[in-house]
């Protein structure tokens, strides 16, 4: 089902949904996720979570992320959503440091409870078969409780096929940088393949990452969120070893106009789309020059007309700022 060293969009709420999924599927990225949806939200049949599960055949090789806490409840979750939807697998959400989530048991939490981490695992593997189960797991809860070998080793044994660590423990959140030490030590310590996750920002980094952790693949999350083209130019960087050049700015713009259109057809309300899109359009600004003004700029589009004006400006100031400069003499 999965190539040979996949890449892996990483699951993100409020960003990962089927429009995203897709742009990054048509740059190179072999395996998408959804957002963590949770077990009770399924089984209530909450309508807001249907619309977390909406995908479309091209996204497979697609997995459905669930979180919860009750082993039981997880299992009928997992069932209910393979009939439903019939996802290619279901990934279980070991690390999510939310504390919505963490005070209910849920995501991070089990990496203090391996017996109740392992009577979730075990339940869903049983509930989902033959569909595969993956699962997604942070280094550990603290620096003092580094635990990722341990976890693994214990998901292994329930039958759970490839795991993806990100290399922070909870009390980190997203700051400090990803620890690829403990990644590589539990690429090590396992028979299943393990997917490296956590600051992944180029073709450059992923070489890096490859080169120094026996991974069985990648998974890249915030650096798309920049730069969706961030999966193809890795995947040439793995093929060639050639790092591939940035795209244009004429892209990126060409980019988040299509974006937004698909979001509106998505949505089908054009002003709620553009509001939800201020903040994922500030994301593609990043690296950008002038930069902080473009931001501002953005963060006030209320229509795909207000932004293709911005675009326009800026490729023009853009042109304007590389003609080479007339000295009269
Ligand atoms: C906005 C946002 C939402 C996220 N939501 C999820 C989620 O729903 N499930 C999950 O397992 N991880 C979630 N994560 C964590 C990412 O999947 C990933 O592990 C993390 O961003 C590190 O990878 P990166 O450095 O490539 O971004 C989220 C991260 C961000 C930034």
């Amino acid at each position: 089902m999965f190539p040979d060293f996949p890449l892996f969009l990483a699951p993100m709420a409020g960003v990962t949904n089927t429009v995203f999924r897709r742009i990054c599927k048509a740059r190179g990225a072999d395996v998408l996720t959804t957002e963590f949806v949770s077990a009770e939200g399924i089984l209530h049949r909450n309508a807001r979570t249907k619309h977390y599960l909406e995908f479309l055949e091209e996204e497979r090789p697609l997995g459905v992320q669930l979180f919860g806490a009750d082993p039981k409840h997880l299992a009928e979750a997992a069932r209910a959503v393979i009939d439903w939807v019939e996802p290619d697998f279901i990934d279980l959400n070991f690390g999510c440091p939310v504390n919505k989530v963490v005070c209910r048991n849920g995501g991070c939490a089990l990496l203090r409870d391996l017996p109740l981490l392992a009577r979730i695992a075990h339940a869903v593997v049983t509930a989902a078969r033959p569909v595969p189960v993956t699962a997604k797991i942070r280094i550990g809860w603290d620096h003092r409780s580094i635990n990722a070998v341990q976890v693994v080793k214990i998901l292994e044994q329930c039958g759970i096929g490839r795991i993806a660590v990100h290399g922070r423990t909870k009390e980190q959140g997203y700051s400090g940088r990803a620890n690829w030490s403990v990644i590589a030590e539990v690429a090590a310590a396992l028979g299943v393949p393990v997917i490296g996750n956590g600051d992944i920002g180029s073709a450059q980094d992923a070489l890096k990452r490859k080169s120094e952790a026996n991974v069985g693949g990648l998974m890249i999350g915030r650096a798309a969120m920049a730069s969706p083209w961030i999966f193809s130019e890795i995947r040439t960087a793995l093929l060639t070893g050639i790092l591939p050049t940035a795209p244009t700015r004429e892209q990126k713009w060409r980019l988040m106009r299509d974006h937004c259109s698909q979001e509106i057809i998505w949505r089908r309300d054009e002003r709620f789309a553009m509001k939800a899109m201020r903040s994922r359009l500030m994301a593609y600004t990043r690296g950008m020059p002038g930069a902080p003004r473009l931001r501002h700029r953005l963060a006030q589009v209320g229509s795909l007309a207000e932004l293709e004006d911005v675009a326009a400006s800026e490729l023009a100031l853009d042109e304007i700022c590389l003609q080479p400069a007339t000295i009269n003499n």
